[in-house]
């Protein structure tokens, strides 16, 4: 029985939000080297996007860099416009896959959490995510996949967190009604919940900080930190026909945090 998204040989096309740096950078480059073009966006650091659009080539596969501020709704018309014509150039009317991974990070006790920032945060997120899918819909095909970026903080409870952790909650859930709503077009939707990885992310603090390093490693039955390898090939496994009955699920990876 041919698999119901891969009923033909046509190349698949991704769009990877925030696919120029960390895990949208991994995750991009895993999916070339699986034979997927990728229109990957980034929001202030051109010169990335371009060195991840020459990665991408030289393992074969087509990218295209659009810069994406996914905490402006109001641009995601234009950016829409955007994604069409970079289809035209890759000979597709439509893409297969969205990885909503764009993202920043937030640490302050609830105490200290200004209206500002969470409004900040709710807009990158959780609003942005929500439209920037909403508007993406009818751009994507049938028996297309949809992974959003969480994180263990939604499981488990480390102060400083809250905002941050609280937007991640609320994009699981969304999650899974996008995959009850989006099942008679034969979309899955699955939400990848990293644990503490070893990105720029958080101003590079598992990484460059000894002792949240530490404390990180001595919480996970792996003994370590994340990097950016356990996760991007997990998210282009994920969107590959081998998990193609995955849907509506949240799968943590985190080296085990936290058991
Ligand atoms: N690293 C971790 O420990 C960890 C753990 C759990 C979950 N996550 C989640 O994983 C995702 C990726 O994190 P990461 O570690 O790869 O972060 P990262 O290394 O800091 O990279 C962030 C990426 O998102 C883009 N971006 C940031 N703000 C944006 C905005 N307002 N609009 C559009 N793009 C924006 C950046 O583009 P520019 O460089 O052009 O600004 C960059 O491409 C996030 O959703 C994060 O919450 C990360």
């Amino acid at each position: 029985m041919p698999h119901e998204n891969q009923a033909n040989s046509k190349r698949r096309i991704a769009i990877v939000t925030g696919g120029s740096r960390g895990l949208g950078r991994n995750t991009v480059v895993s999916l070339a080297g699986r034979g997927v073009d990728v229109i990957l966006t980034y929001h202030s650091n051109k010169a990335e996007a371009e060195s991840a659009v020459a990665e991408i080539e030289a393992l074969g596969a087509a990218a295209v860099a659009i810069q994406l501020d996914t905490g402006n709704t109001a641009s995601f018309d234009a950016f829409v416009a955007d994604v069409r014509q970079a289809l035209t150039g890759l000979g597709r009317t439509d893409f297969d896959y969205l990885v909503n991974n764009a993202g920043t990070s937030h640490h302050a006790s609830i105490a200290e959490t200004t209206e500002e920032d969470f409004d900040g945060l709710v807009n990158v997120h959780l609003k942005g995510v929500f439209f920037l899918t909403q508007k993406l819909l009818p751009v994507m095909a049938d028996g297309g996949r949809i992974i959003n970026l969480s994180s263990g903080l939604a499981r488990f409870s480390i102060p400083g967190s809250s905002a941050y952790a609280a937007m991640k909650g609320a994009i699981e859930v969304f999650t899974r009604y996008l995959a009850k709503e989006l099942g008679p077009r034969r979309i899955t939707a699955n939400t990848v919940a990293p644990g503490a990885i070893m990105t720029d992310f958080s101003g590079g603090v598992v990484r460059d900080n000894p002792v949240v390093n530490k404390m990180v490693s001595d919480m996970t039955a792996l003994g370590r930190p994340g990097v950016a390898d356990d996760i991007g090939p997990m998210i282009a496994s994920l969107l590959s026909d081998d998990n193609r009955w995955v849907n509506g699920q949240r799968i943590e990876v985190s080296g085990g945090a936290l058991l």
